[in-house]
């Protein structure tokens, strides 16, 4: 008799433990999701973006609005102008940054993002500029630490690929699990964007 009290007690004792963690568990995982950049499997999320002309960022903001994920935009000094981004202007702005490399330093209005390390993964949006992904996002990307977290580049562009233009930035970042990633066309459809989001959370 009293082994079967003391039997129960200790059922008792471990059902309420159980149920005491579960909550736990529940309350937090709650809590996470309603921070918001929780998305799955990619863990908590950040969209970091350059966009010089708005394609890209249109792009970026669908994404992240399906991933429930935060924003970072990649934002130059000194702004590109329409006339600096006349590519086929020998001598605008991105036409001299093209041919001397020294000229493509930009500065940004900020580098540091906020809670940067809470971040499992990373996407990185740019346009493609000549084959590779416009400069503004080297800038950006020499200056994090990728360390432990899945980086997922993409790009948007007239007709280009994606090309080089990933491994290209890798190779100026510190750390990073970089996946393949993905090209955009400018004006990428809704269908596209969401076919794609799916492949990756
Ligand atoms: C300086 C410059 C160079 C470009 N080079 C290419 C290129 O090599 N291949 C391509 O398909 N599109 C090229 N484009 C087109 C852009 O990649 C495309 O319009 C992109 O969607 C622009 O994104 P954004 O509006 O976010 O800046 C270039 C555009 C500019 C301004």
């Amino acid at each position: 008799m009293e082994k079967n009290v003391i039997i129960r007690a200790i059922l008792g004792i471990v059902a309420v433990l159980v149920l005491t963690v579960g909550m736990f568990a529940v309350v937090k995982m709650l809590m996470r999701n309603q921070e918001g950049g929780d998305s799955g499997k990619l863990g908590k999320t950040l969209v970091v973006y350059y966009s010089a002309q708005n394609h890209t960022e249109v792009v970026a903001r669908k994404i992240a609005k399906q991933l429930d994920a935060e924003v970072f935009e990649i934002r130059p000094k000194n702004e590109y102008s329409a006339e600096d981004l006349i590519w086929t202007k020998g001598d605008s702005r991105v036409a001299r940054e093209h041919d001397d490399e020294n000229l493509r330093e930009v500065e940004l209005v900020e580098t540091e993002v906020k809670d940067w390390e809470k971040y499992d993964t990373v996407l990185i949006g740019y346009p493609i500029w000549w084959g590779i992904a416009a400069w503004p996002t080297n800038a950006f990307v020499k200056e994090q630490d990728f360390s432990g977290k899945t980086v997922i580049p993409f790009c948007t562009s007239s007709s280009s690929e994606l090309g080089n233009s990933a491994v290209l930035l890798k190779q100026d970042a510190e750390g990073g699990s970089w996946q393949t990633g993905h090209r955009f066309a400018s004006e990428a459809t809704d269908e596209e964007i969401t076919e794609w989001v799916k492949s990756i959370r």
